[in-house]
């Protein structure tokens, strides 16, 4: 079978997707069930349907567009990933798997391939952690991580909860009805921009990741007290800011601290109260958001920012409140799939690289329900979350390639 993909018009898919926006060009902003990312919806339908895929949506607007596969009965084979993007961001992250998972399986139908098993192209609801505070919205419903009771007490910053913001999006029932059985499918592969600079460093054009790491996130809140910029003596002041300074600094050095490349800590928000020139912070709130392969390592990370907030608040008289958002396990990938996308490489004469992926990506749920792998394609400069985020034509044309091969081995 003879498969060609047309980076070409995959490279225009993904350019007239980057003006679905909130954002100006070149920034991609795309908050899950805001207008943009509505309208990105309707446009990707439309193309599935111009695909001749079947198009379904479940209650939190996870959306499968399935080609059917010569037997009914044999549990389908998935790819996918997701269009939501983070204020501020680029083009590729979570596109490519998506218009690349589309092309692939246009590609396979030019090629006159015939699924035994259905392939499936699912696009994930809030990948992003943006409006409800929990990446991998979606797929961690899909998955059963999160379970229903849970998500349903999710609301956004203006206090507008999950259902009410998806009901007014379209997507109704109930949240208990978006879980999925393991074993529903017979794999499920990712392609996604690698988000690192290994590949390009290495000029090697695809990844096969082994294994996806464990991802924490907290939300921190600080409290001291406010006052006049003026008029409150220095020994006298419980400064906010000042703590949760103290506290992202604690965070930077426990990450730095293990000397581990796999391990990483980021504080993304900081928001002050009252925010005013003159006047003594009162209230911080901060995230935490910290990653490792290594799960007894990032438990211990997040332990040793318990104990600095600890020393912090006792040492400032302020108080330091910790809520964990999620602590979620790593994720190896299958034998079974990571061995079909080896063997397509090949296949095309294509090497790659076995690597970890630090992101996290849907694939860390879907490995829960399925066989589960993913491919990278290189990215300029390892650049993401970013609206100067790169991938050349012709890497993205090489995934979605090695995707198709891949799908039609594990289809057949
Ligand atoms: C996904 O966007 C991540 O933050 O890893
Ligand atoms: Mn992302
Ligand atoms: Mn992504």
């Amino acid at each position: 079978m003879n498969i060609e993909i047309d980076p070409s018009r995959l490279a225009r898919e993904i350019d007239e997707l980057a003006l679905v926006t909130e954002a100006a060009p070149p920034a991609v902003t795309r908050v899950v069930f805001s207008g943009a990312d509505l309208r990105a919806r309707a446009w990707l339908g439309a193309k599935c349907r111009e695909a001749q895929l079947e198009l379904r949506s479940d209650a939190v607007g996870n959306t499968f567009a399935v080609w059917p596969g010569s037997d009914s009965g044999a549990p389908r084979v998935a790819t996918g990933s997701h269009i939501d993007a983070i204020p501020n961001a680029g083009k590729y992250d979570g596109v490519v798997g998506v218009l690349g998972g589309l092309e692939a399986i246009r590609a396979l139908k030019r090629a006159g391939f015939r699924p035994r098993h259905g392939i499936e192209l699912i696009v994930f609801t809030s990948e992003e952690p943006t409006r409800f505070g929990v990446g991998c919205l979606g797929s961690r419903l899909l998955s059963g991580a999160l379970p229903p009771e849970a998500a349903a007490l999710l609301a956004d910053d203006k206090g507008d909860s999950l259902d009410a913001v998806r009901n007014a999006a379209g997507f109704s029932g109930t949240l208990d009805s978006i879980r999925l059985s393991a074993g529903g499918y017979k794999a499920f592969v990712e392609l996604h921009i690698e988000q690192g600079p290994i590949l390009e460093r290495k000029k090697i054009r695809l990844g096969i990741v082994q294994k996806i790491a464990a991802p924490a996130s907290a939300k921190i809140l600080v409290e001291g007290a406010g006052g006049h910029a003026g008029g409150v003596l220095m020994p006298d002041r419980r400064d906010a800011l000042c703590a949760a300074a103290e506290l992202v600094l604690a965070v930077e050095s426990a990450a730095r601290e293990t000397h581990a490349p796999d391990t990483v800590a980021t504080v993304g928000i900081c928001d002050v109260f009252p925010g005013a020139v003159n006047s003594i912070p009162s209230r911080v709130r901060l995230t935490l958001d910290v990653r490792d392969t290594d799960l007894v390592r990032r438990d211990s990370i997040m332990q040793k920012i318990s104990e600095a907030a600890n020393l912090t608040a006792s040492k400032r008289a302020v108080s330091v409140r910790i809520d964990l958002v999620n602590a979620d396990a790593p994720a190896d990938c299958s034998a079974l799939v990571t061995q079909v996308l080896a063997e397509a490489c090949r296949a095309h004469d294509l090497p790659f690289l076995p690597m970890v992926s630090r992101a996290y990506h849907d694939s860390l749920f879907m490995a829960r329900l399925a066989p589960t792998a993913m491919l990278f394609i290189p990215c300029r400069n390892g650049w993401s979350h970013r609206p100067d985020e790169y991938a050349s034509p012709e890497d993205v044309g090489c995934g979605a390639l090695i995707l198709a091969e891949a799908l039609a081995r594990l289809a057949a």
